[in-house]
């Protein structure tokens, strides 16, 4: 398949999301504090890179867990249909589970995936979003813990992608078009 050929600018440094990570397991760790175990559940793919350094913050006894949903394929638009394609391993009946995304646009993916597994019986569960794209949103939905609003521009690095690149980039940036590749 061509790609359009583009170039990444730089939106938010890797020392800016370092940075607002530690801000956000402060306040997940106060809500949690009383848990005997918090089950980690990283959406994939987008998640990894956010998940891997979240965790790995978060002073408290934990689980990782990862699901799978298809909404955008290769392209540059949500299919608005939510498919799981993989599930979790364990069991969340009873359990505190914080749940993990890349990216909040138009809402279908979260507002899919919380609604699952709120019926599976979790004891509590909140959602956190490195970003949230408010202009973008189709469905109600709104993330517990949001790390950047960001404008309505596609953007990739720190595990997101586009068409499957770029997502071993340190920092996140916006995606330029240049010229047709
Ligand atoms: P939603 O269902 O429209 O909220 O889509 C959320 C999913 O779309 C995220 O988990 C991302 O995988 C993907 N997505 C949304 N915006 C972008 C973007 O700017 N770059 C890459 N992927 C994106
Ligand atoms: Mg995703």
């Amino acid at each position: 398949m061509t790609q359009p050929a583009y170039v990444v600018d730089e939106m938010i440094s890797a020392k800016a999301i370092a940075a607002r990570i530690e801000e956000l397991c402060r306040e997940i760790v106060k809500e949690f504090r009383d848990t005997d175990k918090l089950v980690v559940v990283g959406l994939l793919r987008g998640s990894f890179v956010f998940i891997a350094d979240l965790v790995r913050e978060l002073d408290l006894p934990v689980e990782v867990d990862f699901l799978e949903a298809s909404s955008y394929g290769d392209g540059m638009e949500s299919s608005r249909e939510v498919r799981i394609l993989k599930d979790l391993r364990g069991a969340i009946e009873g359990r505190d589970v914080l749940v993990v995304e890349d990216i909040v646009d138009t809402g279908y993916t979260l507002h899919h995936v919380e609604k699952l597994l709120r019926s599976r019986n979790p004891k509590r569960m909140r959602t956190i979003a490195l970003l949230d794209k408010p202009v973008r949103r189709e469905v109600d939905f709104k993330a517990d813990w949001i790390g950047f609003e960001i404008p309505d521009e596609f953007v990739v690095g720190y595990g997101i992608d586009f068409a499957q690149r770029n997502r071993n980039l340190p920092f996140i940036g916006k995606v330029r078009f240049t010229q047709q590749g």
